[in-house]
């Protein structure tokens, strides 16, 4: 591999002309983001330039349709698409815009030169024209009846309905999309690029020089290599987007597929003075993300058009991914089949990393994957909560409760077989993490992170610390060494959750930063170097309380997203009243009527004394599992402040065993022991029941000391 000084990342440049999507977050931005936090970590020398697509005909023919002005479409989408960037934390150095005066500038200079040395050819064509809407038409924007399937609405370059690839002098009777006129031929004059000279290179440089591309890459380089190149013209009529700087071409402007490129090098301009290190300096590594419709413009026009310029380097890799569908079907626009990213923020507050998670997850890396929302709650509840979460949270608890909320000692002479295969774990984790970032394997690197964790729970599971805390009876001797071990295990748990949050940071970064501020760390933590190692949280230092890391996503939250996107909901212009239906709503249907106690198994009254029989307590989880062979049953082992007892409670189908760690429940203590299924229960967990028999634990409003009493 080449030896590189710094790297130069590119993220596909949105057309401002709608908000963006969970696929574009998939393919492009997710993967992106996660690449260049990571290489950030490793203290590499970095830039990370995007921003909106601003040109192009899909941007005049939405100003036309709303009736506005192509300026109002861009400032709108501009703004909508950079914030939801900002709130997904995809973290561009500079996030600029194609209608900037630099980009112009770059642009029409870069035009300017290939035009001066005489790369261009200069041609006369006929193209569709609209009378009506005074435009010339791309093929897309001509229907007509399909010669083939007779379908009535084919476009000029495709048949939707039975797949011909068509011409737009093929239909039968074509209209223009824009204004129903019927298109007439008209004569005009464009600058064309003559692709077809740079093929031999091409093929050189793809097909013999870069073996390592993703297989859809390299696949789709071949094909159109192997189907031979043409010129492609570089200008359009139209009076929206980079004039032509050429005396005599009044109407004319760049096609947007030869200035969108240049907008890396004019943002990256925008970005630093040194700007030219990361376009001309051979030892820059460049990196295009880009989703795989865009494959040809990336790996193909622009590398031919930065040959002929002269001066640029060239891209190291173009890491294209697939397409992301929905609930099994491909993402439309039109249908308003899609998950838009401003909504999905708006929906799930706070739950950024949970997207990121997800998409990374499923990301369609080697082919077309699907998006639904079970697996979206799936893999938060079963994978984030469950796995990741849980076992942050259970060590805070027991680090708390049983080292005194401090890190305790690592006692090196007692290490056992366990407590050695996690620390292997710890660091085979960060060189497998590594290595799939930097082959933009990132699905399987998410999974390592995740895989960590499950093997910290495992660790604790089989180390069971709570049942080593003191209890009334055991000798001296016997403590000192159950709190050698409780020690160990708390040290090692605690170390790997530092490791986790320094591995999860380029995937996950707000919880990256939760879990810094748990551990009253600074960023430097986030170091690449310190992954894999030991040490990281020094012995005594104090923590603070546990964060909950990932709340639970309800049914109920799926099932509306799922019937939004059904009924076609996905509604941008009014946001207000989709909202005002949604889960969190005050006037959601779904929400309990409050009961009159009476109605339900009222008993008789009773004095106070009878009521101060009941010695109520609050006991703090420490660990839980499902009892065997039941459907309801939970065990639960409770800290009552000095005294844990185990209790067996009928609440298995309204909590998951492993979100119980750490909560606080309102405990009888002084109910006779009784055996259920074989387990001793030694008291009852206090739970209010819903009129659709939904149990809900009783707590403390706020945490409090275990053995609190309870009046
Ligand atoms: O496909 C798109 O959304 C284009 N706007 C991508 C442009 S990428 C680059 F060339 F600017
Ligand atoms: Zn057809």
């Amino acid at each position: 591999m080449k030896d590189y000084k710094r790297i130069l990342v590119t993220a596909a440049l949105p057309y401002a002309n709608g908000p963006v999507h969970i696929g574009h977050m998939a393919g492009v931005y997710v993967p992106a983001d996660i690449y260049v936090r990571y290489q950030r970590a490793r203290k590499r020398d970095i830039r990370f330039v995007c921003g909106s697509d601003e040109h192009g005909v899909p941007i005049t023919i939405r100003a036309m349709k709303e009736g506005v002005t192509p300026e109002q479409i861009v400032d709108k989408y501009h703004a909508i698409i950079k914030g939801s960037f900002e709130q997904m934390g995809i973290s561009f150095d500079i996030y600029s815009r194609t209608s900037n005066k630099v980009h112009h500038e770059t642009a029409a200079a870069f035009f300017k030169k290939l035009y001066d040395d005489g790369l261009f050819e200069e041609k006369e064509t006929e193209q569709f024209y609209d009378e009506k809407a005074k435009t010339f038409l791309a093929d897309r924007y001509i229907t007509g009846t399909c010669p083939v399937c007779s379908n009535p609405n084919a476009y000029g370059d495709q048949c939707e309905k039975c797949g011909s690839a068509l011409s737009p002098e093929q239909l039968i009777n074509p209209r223009s999309t824009l204004s129903d006129a019927i298109p007439v031929k008209k004569k005009t004059r464009h600058w064309y690029f003559p692709l077809q000279h740079y093929e031999a290179w091409l093929r050189e440089w793809i097909l013999e020089g870069h073996k390592e591309w993703k297989n859809n890459v390299y696949g789709q380089c071949r094909s159109w290599l192997d189907n031979g190149l043409q010129s492609r013209a570089m200008t359009r009529d139209s009076n929206w987007g980079i004039k032509v700087p050429l005396p005599d071409a009044e109407g004319k402007v760049l096609y947007v597929w030869f200035d969108a490129p240049i907008g890396y090098i004019s943002a990256t301009k925008e970005l630093t003075e040194y700007w030219a290190d990361y376009w001309c300096k051979e030892d820059t590594k460049l990196v295009h993300f880009i989703g795989k419709d865009n494959i040809v413009f990336h790996c193909i026009i622009f590398p031919a058009m930065l040959k002929a310029h002269k001066g640029f380097i060239l891209p190291d890799n173009v890491p294209a991914n697939e397409f992301l569908n929905i609930e099994g079907d491909k993402v439309s626009t039109s249908r308003n089949w899609a998950v838009w990213v401003d909504e999905y923020l708006k929906d799930f507050p706070g739950c950024e990393d949970v997207l990121r998670y997800v998409l990374c997850a499923n990301a369609p890396e080697t082919k077309d994957n699907d998006f639904t929302w079970k697996d979206f709650q799936d893999r938060n509840n079963s994978e984030l909560a469950s796995i990741f979460g849980n076992f942050v949270n259970r060590t805070w608890v027991l680090m708390h409760k049983l080292c005194g909320s401090k890190v305790p000692k690592l006692h090196e002479d007692i290490l056992d077989d366990d407590d050695k295969w996690l620390i292997k774990e710890i660091e085979r984790s960060k060189l497998n993490v590594e290595g799939c970032i930097e082959e933009y394997k990132f699905r399987d690197g998410l999974y390592e992170v995740i895989d960590l964790s499950r093997k910290g729970n495992q660790y604790m599971q089989k180390k069971e610390p709570w049942k080593k805390a003191s209890q009334p009876g055991v000798d001296i001797q016997q403590s000192i060494v159950n709190q050698k071990l409780i020690d160990n295990c708390l040290h090692l748990c605690l170390q790997l959750t530092a490791n986790l949050a320094i591995l999860a940071n380029p995937f996950l970064p707000n919880t990256a930063k939760k879990m810094l501020h748990m551990m009253k760390v600074v960023d430097k933590i986030l170091d690449w170097e310190n992954a894999g190692k030991l040490k990281l949280l020094s012995v005594g230092y104090s923590l603070r309380a546990p964060e909950l890391l990932f709340r639970k996503i309800e049914d109920e939250e799926i099932r509306f997203q799922v019937e939004k996107l059904k009924n076609g909901l996905v509604d941008n212009s009014n946001n207000q009243s989709r909202s005002l239906s949604g889960p969190n709503s005050s006037t959601d249907s779904n929400r309990s009527e409050p009961n009159s106690y009476r109605d339900v198994n009222p008993k008789s009254e009773i004095s106070y004394d009878d009521f101060a029989k009941l010695d109520l307590r609050i006991g703090t989880v420490m660990a839980c599992e499902k009892v065997q062979k039941t459907d309801k049953l939970l065990k639960l082992t409770i800290d009552l402040g000095g005294e844990s007892r185990t209790i067996v409670s009928g609440i298995a189908l309204h909590y998951q065993a492993e979100d119980m760690i750490g909560k606080q429940v309102v405990v009888v203590v002084n109910l006779a022991p009784r055996k259920m299924k074989g387990i001793e229960s030694q008291g009852m967990i206090l739970t209010a029941e819903d009129k659709d028999g939904k149990l809900r634990l009783l707590r403390p409003e706020e945490a409090v000391n275990p053995g609190s009493s309870v009046s």
